[in-house]
């Protein structure tokens, strides 16, 4: 389907599932354990009821904000996904570019399929470095050195992964990588030869951040959770953070965060951001939507750290709400992973137009001309 008949996260989620064979599709919009916590991270912002004042001028709309030291369009943050290679060929530059086109912040993935340099130079405006602590310690230095040179305005580091979540869509789909035609997946295949053909024609799969310093997925083939499980270091604990943040000395986020106590402790670890996540419902199932948790963490936090929504945004209004709620801003990783399945860097160019579009409607619709004046004025029962 032409990529300007898709307009919702529906649309652009039916078209992956056509584009991608199984176990791709289910590895993106999968969840742990019964995606209870999935389905949570979107519903809850229902609870959120925007209240709208008039009869003020909203002839121009401002969405511009700044969010971990950058100057960003709209207060969105494209989320650290890994593997966008298994996805489409244009892999994480196709992501990189649209976000440079619109302004907002990328955040590349310690698992990506394209590395900290290749990323940079096609996205000169802001941009973020994900880390995973990989038992191999000396690579986090290393991630921090490249992301420094190569001109990152911000790291974060991600601390819900101690262990891989349960995703029972990956068991039964025979989820691996480098992917691999197997009984269970061949006809799903077969039935995508776009995609099957891409693989043909470049079949350059690697982590390409990790790949020189391990051999990580490069001999054999795995599951993510049999990556995670051999390759993570479940050893971090807040004093590593603070060691990473003191070596970086820039903008840093610590993403995963749900308690507001662990809010607290991450400002005295010298982060200057949270990332409110519970890795989009893949990891531990029951916990709670990131939405839910920003009012007690702006009680404990004040106004000095930078509190980010991610999981479960899917339209402006969310982006809007999150924001009312006391967030500076919002991350998103399913919807522009399935502009890329859909349609490369012009489906992911299309799905952060669209957002971009709701979120200024929507301002003008509650009464807010700008980012500043988005607040608890908005909700009803505040
Ligand atoms: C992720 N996420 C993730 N997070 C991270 O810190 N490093 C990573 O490599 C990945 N990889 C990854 C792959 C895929 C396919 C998905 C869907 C997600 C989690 C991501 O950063 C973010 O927390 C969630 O995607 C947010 O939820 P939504 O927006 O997808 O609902
Ligand atoms: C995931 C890992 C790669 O969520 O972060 O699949």
């Amino acid at each position: 389907m032409a990529l300007k008949r898709l307009l919702t996260y529906a649309d652009f989620r039916d078209a992956a599932r056509k584009a991608l064979p199984a176990p791709m599709f289910h590895y993106i919009d999968g969840g742990a354990d019964d995606e209870w916590t999935l389905s949570q991270n979107t519903d809850a912002f229902g609870k959120y009821e925007l209240l709208p004042r008039y009869l003020k001028d909203m002839s121009s709309i401002d969405t511009r904000t700044r969010v971990l030291g950058a100057d960003l369009a709209a207060p969105i943050i494209l989320s650290p996904t890994g593997m966008n290679r298994l996805f489409h060929h244009e892999k994480e530059l196709a992501v990189a570019r649209a976000a440079e086109k619109h302004g907002l912040m990328y955040s590349l993935s310690t698992l990506g399929t394209s590395s900290i340099e290749d990323v940079a130079a096609v996205k000169p405006g802001p941009k973020m470095f994900q880390i995973y602590v990989h038992k191999d310690r000396g690579l986090t230095l290393e991630f921090v050195d490249r992301a420094r040179a190569a001109g990152y305005d911000a790291l974060c580091l991600t601390v819900d992964m101690p262990v891989a979540g349960n995703r029972e869509r990956d068991i039964r789909t025979g989820f691996i990588m480098p992917p691999r035609f197997t009984p269970a997946s061949f006809f799903s295949f077969a039935a995508r030869p776009g995609w099957s053909l891409n693989l043909l024609r470049d079949a350059d799969f690697r982590l390409a951040n990790v790949a020189h310093r391990q051999d990580a997925l490069g001999e054999s083939a795995m599951g993510v959770i049999a990556y995670v499980n051999s390759q993570f270091d479940n050893t971090v604990t807040w004093d590593d953070v603070a060691a990473v943040i003191e070596h970086w000395g820039g903008p840093f986020a610590i993403k995963g965060i749900m308690a507001a106590d662990d809010a607290r402790r991450s400002l005295d670890a010298g982060a200057s951001a949270v990332m409110i996540s519970n890795h989009g419902g893949r990891q531990l199932d029951g916990a709670p939507a990131p939405i839910d948790c920003v009012a007690l963490m702006r009680d404990a936090v004040g106004n000095e750290l930078e509190l980010i929504v991610d999981g479960g945004v899917r339209r402006g209004n969310h982006v809007v709400r999150a924001l009312a709620a006391g967030a500076n801003a919002v991350s998103f990783g399913r919807p522009y992973l399935f502009g890329l399945a859909a349609g490369g860097e012009a489906g992911v160019d299309r799905v952060l137009k669209l957002m971009k579009a709701e979120v200024r409607r929507t301002m003008a619709l509650v009464g807010a001309d700008k980012v500043a004046e988005i607040g608890p004025h908005h909700l009803t029962g505040q």
